[in-house]
């Protein structure tokens, strides 16, 4: 009998969570105004909020710790650090940062300037937050393929070439550059293939305009390439990561997700212009170039981190723990964005609750349903996400509705899917019963998710 498949690590430190009851729940959210941002973690049994930064390090990465140098300039651990990197990407240059949106902040302050377009595959929300608030525009540019959550296709990441280049005909001079988010997460922690990255190359060669990757999950991408694109079974997971960072000319990288770190992230480039320009921004608004926001310590965890995931086993962990949670989703019959993504599953709410209405929000009422059913935090990639249009001021319901549940790096185990598996069939069974949403009672102007008051209706 063939043996079955199995994590590639066992555990060695263990934190306690704990189980609450339905009534401790209610009171505890409407506490919370119906937004789970605003739950204490301890009311939390499992937590998908995220996988940012709520990853577990190995024993390595927390001995790799234990030796970091936080001399403020030209610590070993920046050393080791950019030595990585650089083994990883190719990219010479390194400038570390805080997390990811730093990152952006920086390298966006030397290249993005008003009326500037930023073509793109879904822009992450603080991506496109960096590019608006300069007066610039992130232009969408991914496949149409992707809208649709029941179709089935391997790169449902990818930039569509057709609106790519005809947003570069129409806007060449104004395009400071063209970016690609690796793996997509707005459109479902999708992958982008090596194929679709080599035409953007090539739409960006024409044009004459460099490539940024936002890679805060390059390394499930490449597994995605290795496991779906034709001739890459037989490559390594770094051999595809060269690869793929050869198509570009920098990165932007929040090293909370693939990196397994808890804090973290960095600006990677071969440019020297890029390097330069960012270096400036660099010291005001993160620290010193050789820890630009990272403690020592941290980059000598994350050095270890970005060696450790960019290998197949690891990987291949990861990505079966979130394919196992879809097939349990499947057994059940509920809709979720297919196929699975590398680091979460987006349940297509608007597609469960076809009673609430949309301005009843239902992919937040779903999160609340799942909050109250087992104590397990998902989070909302939906309407209330999508803040109302800047002019109108009007909700923005044009995208999808989704409940992402995102399942951190090597937390938790496959005993815990089935319990959110089984939670989320427990109120898939009573969805026709729940025909009222949430209502908001407050909000803020920008990125109101995180802070919005709702009340429950019904
Ligand atoms: N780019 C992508 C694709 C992201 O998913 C994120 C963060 C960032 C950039 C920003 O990085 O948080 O380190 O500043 N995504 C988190 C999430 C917050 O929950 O998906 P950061």
């Amino acid at each position: 009998m063939e043996l079955p498949f199995a994590e590639s690590w066992k555990i060695k430190m263990v934190e306690p969570i704990r189980k609450s009851t339905r009534e401790e729940r209610v009171k505890w959210l409407k506490e919370a105004h119906y937004n789970v941002f605003q739950l204490a973690s301890e009311h939390v049994y499992i937590d998908l909020i995220t996988d940012s930064g709520t990853g577990s390090m190995s024993d390595r990465q927390w001995a790799a710790l234990m030796l970091g140098d936080e001399s403020y300039a030209g610590a070993s651990s920046f050393f080791n650090l950019k030595n990585k990197i650089t083994e990883i990407t190719g990219f010479e240059y390194v400038i570390p940062t805080h997390q990811g949106r730093a990152a952006e902040n920086v390298l966006f302050s030397h290249l993005v300037k008003p009326g500037d377009i930023v073509p793109g595959n879904s822009h992450f929300d603080t991506t496109k937050g960096h590019i608006e608030s300069r007066k610039a525009v992130a232009l969408d540019c991914t496949i149409d393929e992707a809208k649709d959550t029941q179709l089935e296709i391997p790169f449902k990441g990818n930039v569509s070439p057709e609106k790519l280049e005809k947003a570069l005909a129409e806007n060449q001079h104004n395009i400071p550059f063209i970016i690609i988010t690796i793996t997509n997460n707005t459109a479902g922690g999708q992958p982008v293939s090596m194929e679709n990255m080599n035409a953007v190359r090539k739409i960006a060669d024409k044009y004459n305009k460099p490539v940024l990757f936002d890679s805060a999950r390059f390394a499930e991408n490449a597994y995605f390439i290795k496991t779906r694109e034709k001739g890459y079974e037989n490559k390594t997971i770094k051999a595809i990561c060269l690869e793929m960072f050869a198509l570009a000319d920098g990165m932007t990288m929040s090293a909370k997700k693939d990196g397994i770190v808890n804090m973290g992230g960095f600006i990677a480039t071969r440019l020297k212009d890029w390097y330069e320009g960012a270096k400036a921004f660099c010291i005001p608004f993160e620290g010193y170039l050789t820890y630009g926001g990272m403690n020592g310590r941290d980059m000598n965890a994350l050095a270890v981190g970005l060696d450790e995931n960019t290998e197949f086993d690891n990987l291949e962990t990861r990505i079966k723990q979130v394919e196992y949670l879809a097939k349990r989703l499947d057994e059940f019959g509920i809709p979720y964005q297919r196929p699975a993504g590398g680091h979460a599953i987006f349940v297509d709410a608007a597609k469960v609750l076809t009673h609430v209405p949309k301005e009843e929000f239902p992919a937040q009422t779903l999160t609340v349903e799942l909050y109250l059913e087992a104590g397990i935090r998902g989070c909302e990639i939906g309407y209330l996400l999508a803040d109302r249009d800047p002019v109108t001021r009007e909700n923005r319901f044009g995208g999808l509705d989704l409940l992402r549940l995102a399942i951190p790096r090597r937390v938790y185990t496959d005993n815990h899917i089935d319990v959110i598996a089984v939670a989320l069939k427990n109120v898939f069974d009573r969805r026709e019963s729940i025909t009222r949403g949430v209502k908001i009672v407050w909000e803020a102007a920008l990125m109101r998710h995180f802070t919005v008051q709702l009340e429950r209706l019904g």
